[in-house]
């Protein structure tokens, strides 16, 4: 990783070389002796932009994303060429167009659809922009140089170990309980937007968790909807989920059969499962019978509701952490290196296996939620009391 502020230029990747040219605002390679090929010279990132590319601020976690992308980068001496796209696919091709052809140094990408951009992954290609995928995996092109995000596998059988904790099958070592109910206990399943790669991984790990409950007969899924396509919420919209919710109750649970836990895939998603779980005469709180939902982010809104006994469990991703990798990741490519990756086998696109940087997830619990989420720092006492940032 770079420690100084300049960046000095040389070796003979593509990278340092659109560099060189974006910081010689377009004098031509070769007029301070870099290149490919060439020899080194010293280049100040307040020459280079870095177009980093948000999908939606309805969900809190990206709009901490690029508050952090942009600070971190900022205080490197970069500029930042921030947009958020609100979930609308042309918005975000159309707004990374801008940046390849304003000449961007690199750009950071956390895509709608992860692939939707292969248009503007050809063109960053064509003009030697580095073209790092944060968080979400961009598919279905080569041009994709590096992957920053979390292990998503390990985010789903966090989920489902959670899930089968509270559900009383777990016990807090998260060892077979002794005591656990024989069962069948009632569970229905949420995936995210199938345009999404992390969704598939959060569904392959929670699933793989479950199945050995479901085969024996421990757990049970009266909707018998335990595919992907059925569970899944498009554009990860709370409402929608709400609404699915609302359906497999009233088609479902409509004789006294008993709903026992809810597989929910991120924060926003719980809560929406949550309220319509209430609005049918459950809980309202765990100790009053409401079903054990999972979650995914750790939202303020969502920390408040496990504080208050209301959502059972939630997975923290520290954004942070994410932003800071991005951030070597995007200087080791201006510094015409390559960043390192901790996996290089995961993460195919379907074209090729992009080389990748995981971080660690935590499982977020009401016996937990104060040591992660408040001791740390992370949020305050008063901002959990209010359930607001
Ligand atoms: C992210 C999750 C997030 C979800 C919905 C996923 O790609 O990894 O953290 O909850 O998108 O925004």
């Amino acid at each position: 990783m770079a420690t100084r502020r300049n960046f000095l230029l040389g070796g003979s990747s593509a990278a340092a070389a659109a560099l060189l040219l974006a910081a010689c605002g377009g004098e031509g390679a070769g007029s301070t002796g870099g290149g490919a090929g060439g020899g080194g010279g010293e280049v100040d990132p307040a020459d280079l932009t870095v177009g980093v590319a948000m999908p939606t601020q309805t969900y809190e976690r990206w709009v901490a994303d690029g508050n952090n992308i942009k600070k971190g980068l900022e205080d490197k001496g970069f500029t930042v060429d921030m947009q958020y796209a609100d979930d609308d696919i042309p918005t975000q091709q159309q707004q990374i167009d801008q940046m390849v052809s304003n000449g961007v140094a690199a750009l950071l990408i956390a895509s709608i659809d992860g692939a939707s951009l292969s248009a503007q992954l050809d063109a960053a290609a064509a003009a030697n922009i580095p073209v790092i995928a944060y968080d979400r995996l961009l598919t279905d092109n080569e041009n994709v140089s590096f992957y920053v995000t979390f292990d998503n596998y390990k985010v789903g059988v966090n989920q489902a170990n959670a899930l089968l904790f509270g559900l009383g099958l777990l016990d807090e070592n998260f060892e077979e309980a002794a005591d656990a109910p024989a069962g069948p206990l009632n569970i229905e399943l949420f995936a995210g937007s199938l345009d999404d790669n992390n969704a598939h991984l959060f569904w392959q790990g929670a699933i793989d968790t479950l199945t050995p409950y479901i085969d024996a007969g421990t757990i049970a899924v009266p909707s018998g909807q335990m595919d992907i396509e059925q569970a899944a919420t498009q554009r990860w919209e709370q409402e929608t989920a709400q609404k699915r919710m609302e359906n497999l109750l009233t088609t479902h649970y409509n004789g006294g059969e008993e709903l026992h836990g809810v597989l929910a895939p991120a924060d926003p998603l719980s809560r929406g499962i949550i309220n319509a779980l209430q609005n049918a005469g459950l809980g309202p709180t765990l100790s009053e019978g409401l079903p054990v939902v999972t979650g995914q982010d750790a939202e303020i809104a969502s920390i408040k509701l496990i504080a208050d006994d209301v959502q059972h469990s939630t997975i923290f991703k520290d954004t942070r952490n994410l932003a800071e990798q991005a951030i070597v990741a995007t200087e080791a490519f201006l510094n015409g290196s390559e960043p390192e990756a901790n996996d290089t086998e995961t993460y195919d696109n379907g074209v090729k296996v992009v080389p990748s940087y995981l971080l660690e997830v935590q499982m977020v619990l009401a016996s937990n939620y104060e040591e992660i989420m408040v001791d740390s720092g992370y949020y305050t006492q008063e901002q959990v009391d209010s359930g607001q940032l």
